[in-house]
């Protein structure tokens, strides 16, 4: 089947489910999603949404936080638009039905705001620890309101289509600008088919990519499949090194990916070693709140003296009531794995978190492929740096949704393109696979190779055998996308080892420590050297 539509949009987290619902008003959106629509990092998100709101912070003190935690590589001017824009379009949120936790009662005209790491003020939206169940709630309702809007579920996009490839011909110069997106391959798995949807612009807004480490908070749609589709189609891709390892996840044999927000040390939560002896004061004077680099760090260090499996995080000081009222969902996860957090201390590990950097994208969103947008956690905007302050990511992703939409309307009436056919997908004879262990192997050699060797704190020695597992895992998926027929574990993997291998490249290009990236073999930041953005496109064939 063909699908055409004016505007394709690959993801139905916060960042494609809001730029769908304003887009409706131009045009056609298709909204391709690769499992269930609610299937998102962004129903997950608990913490909240960091905006200016409360009466005594201000967009200067937001705007400082955010620059001290990225380390020097945030970009002032998009910091100053993300967080003065923040305000209204968290106004746009309420008006399309997410509730956030009022303060005191439910009559109160003002929010309760919650405090997190490397925040000097109280300025976290929330509603009570489920933000993103709540805002992924209101998002579908409101696009599921707009006829215009089809959702395609258990569509997984392969790759996008480009006009050079489709014409057999490379982009005038070779320049990736002159080329143009026209839309993508998309596997109908339920189905077994590939579709081709073509559009007269396609938005990026896959998410994040922690399913690449072995022990992550992320939900398992995060297999960074937008930044390597991006990268296979000549895309710029910038700041992989910067991983962020959110310091306190569950650590309990049966718990999978399950995140202690980090609200829970902004309301007092103290991290301790498993005598109960606090640490953090020894790296920061934020002690336990903050960034979570330092945290992360800190952590990392304390259990390799201690040979500990897990730091303790303690909020046993607080009533029961206040903890089952502010953490529900925290509260009951707990009790499920037997532990009674008003009463126990929580067992937590860093873990694989968020992405700072990927598809490189201005101020509005576009790419270096023309007709090619990216937000949300796939696009590097210049927001983060090299360290993400909590609870940005979704304010990024609302704004630079809403940028994307605003560069589009300017474009579209100009879009009056002559229809180029674009060839239907070639499984190019193909056969089904006996071997798909094969796929399994290496999605675990994958994910723990990143673990060990490219972690929260690295070498070069680390990187470069990195780098030589990943290169042969790399040439044996190759070998196997072109013999058998595709699936989704397939197409996870190879992306999920795209993304590894960039991760490792930025990693390896940049010979300091700052923010995210430690490497042992150069502990100190280098201001002179390396005040810049690790960048990576592949060339054009
Ligand atoms: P997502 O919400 O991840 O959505 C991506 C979408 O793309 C999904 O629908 C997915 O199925 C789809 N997709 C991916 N690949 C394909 C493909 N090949 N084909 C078709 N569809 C595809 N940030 C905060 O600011 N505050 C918080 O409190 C917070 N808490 C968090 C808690 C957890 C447990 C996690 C994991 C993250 C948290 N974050 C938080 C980060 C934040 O949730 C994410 O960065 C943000 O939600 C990303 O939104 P997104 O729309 O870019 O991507
Ligand atoms: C959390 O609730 O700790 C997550 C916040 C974030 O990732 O921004």
């Amino acid at each position: 089947m063909e699908v055409q539509t004016d505007f394709l949009v690959i993801g139905s987290g916060i960042a494609g489910l809001s730029f769908a619902i304003k887009a409706a008003e131009l045009g056609t959106v298709a909204i391709v999603t690769k499992k269930e629509k609610v299937e998102s990092s962004t129903n997950y998100a608990q913490g909240g949404i960091a905006a200016v709101t409360g009466e005594r912070d201000s967009f200067e003190s937001h705007i400082n936080d955010t620059l001290t935690t990225g380390s020097g590589l945030s970009k002032e001017d998009v910091v100053r638009f993300v967080v003065t824009e923040g305000p209204e379009r968290i106004q746009e949120l309420i008006a399309w039905g997410v509730e956030f936790t009022r303060a005191e009662n439910n009559y109160s005209s003002t929010y309760d705001l919650g405090r997190e790491g490397g925040h000097s003020h109280r300025r976290v939206l929330h509603a009570q620890d489920f933000t993103g169940r709540e805002i992924e709630r209101a998002l579908i309702e409101k696009a599921g309101s707009k006829q215009d809007i089809t959702m395609y579920e258990n569509f997984f996009t392969i790759n996008l289509i480009l006009e050079s490839k489709v014409r057999g011909k490379k982009p005038v110069d070779g320049k990736r600008e002159n080329d143009k997106c026209l839309g993508a391959y998309v596997f109908d798995v339920n189905n077994n088919v590939v579709h081709t949807f073509r559009a007269k612009f396609v938005l990026l807004a896959t998410g994040g990519a922690g399913k690449v480490y072995l022990i992550t908070t992320n939900p398992d749609i995060a297999t960074g499949d937008g930044i390597a589709m991006a990268y296979r189609a000549g895309a710029t891709i910038s700041n992989m090194e910067f991983i962020q390892f959110h310091p306190t996840c569950l650590y309990h044999p049966e718990a999978k990916s399950f995140l202690i927000s980090e609200a829970v040390r902004g309301e007092g939560g103290e991290l301790t070693l498993k005598n109960g002896a606090t640490f953090m004061e020894k790296y920061h004077s934020m002690k336990s709140l903050a960034p979570r680099d330092i945290v992360a760090q800190a952590i990392d260090m304390e259990l390799k003296k201690s040979g500990d499996d897990f730091v303790l995080l303690d909020i046993t000081h607080k009533k029961r009531g206040f903890l089952m009222t502010r953490f529900p969902t925290i509260y009951e996860q707990c009790l499920e794995f037997g532990i009674d957090m008003a009463r126990d201390p929580i067992p937590v590990v860093p873990a694989a978190h968020y992405i700072c950097g990927g598809v490189v994208v201005n101020s509005y969103g576009e790419t270096n492929i023309d007709r090619l947008f990216a937000c949300g956690e796939v696009a590097c905007t210049g927001l983060h740096g090299a360290n993400r302050l909590a609870s940005n990511s979704l304010l990024e992703a609302i704004v630079f949704s809403h940028r994307a939409l605003l560069k589009i309307s300017d474009l579209l009436p100009h879009t009056q393109d002559e229809i180029i056919p674009i060839p239907p997908w070639d499984p190019r004879g193909a056969t089904e696979s006996d071997e798909s262990v094969v796929v399994s192997h290496n999605w675990d050699e994958v994910r723990s190779s990143m673990w060990n060797y490219v972690g929260i704190v690295r070498s070069d020695k680390r990187l470069e055998r990195a780098k030589r597992r990943i290169d042969l895992i790399t040439q044996e998926i190759i070998e196997y996308y072109w013999n058998f027929t595709i699936t989704r574990d397939l197409l996870e993997l190879r992306n999920i080892a795209t993304v590894a291998k960039l991760i490792i490249e930025c990693a390896l290009q940049r010979k300091e420590s700052r923010g995210l990236h430690y490497n042992l073999d150069y502990p100190d930041r280098n201001d002179s050297k390396w005040l810049h953005d690790t960048v990576i496109c592949r060339e054009s064939r």
